[in-house]
């Protein structure tokens, strides 16, 4: 296993379009294990291969529910419900912004035996799911900010403001 370097924002190739994946190889072996390296080595709760540089449509989440999904060629094929909460990404790092999303979504794609799975996910995880399948297509969520982006420490002091409320 591997760290890779992880882009940020502003690098191209965070804005393309990601190629789906056709066969399970060692290199893409070799990938998913890096790309899981390289997000527990940063604390991130997960990863798209663009992030790393590559463009396929790879992701790895580890939101702490005890699964480590890997989802290769993913698609949303149902959603529901809404909900905004604060959102981050290690290729923004050090800042956070809210984001509406759907509460539930199913996803549909291949795990890490190419096996066609469905994940029905809710809160943390369909959150996540989400924001990784729009790593996929060249997007980042702070073109769904609402509002401003903000440090970690202003993110917490408006947490509490809230809870106070
Ligand atoms: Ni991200």
């Amino acid at each position: 296993m591997a760290l890779r370097e992880i882009r940020t924002q502003g690098d191209p190739v965070l804005s393309k379009e990601c190629k789906p994946v056709k066969e399970m190889t060692p290199r893409v072996e070799q990938l998913i294990d890096d790309m899981f390296e390289t997000m527990y080595e940063n604390e991130g709760a997960g990863l798209a291969a663009p992030q790393v540089g590559i463009l396929k449509q790879i992701v790895v989440i580890d939101v702490g529910d005890g699964n480590q999904y890997v989802l290769i060629n993913p698609r949303i094929v149902e959603q529901s419900g809404e909900e905004t909460d604060f959102e981050g990404c290690l290729s923004v790092p050090g800042l956070r912004g809210k984001v509406t999303r759907a509460e539930k979504v199913t996803v549909e794609a291949l795990n890490e035996d190419f096996e066609q799975i469905a994940i029905a996910a809710e809160g943390l995880l369909a959150r996540c799911i989400q924001h990784e399948v729009d790593h996929l297509h060249g997007k980042l969520y702070t073109e769904l900010v609402e509002g401003d982006l903000m440090s970690i420490e202003q993110m917490l002091e408006e947490e509490s403001e809230e809870a106070e409320d």
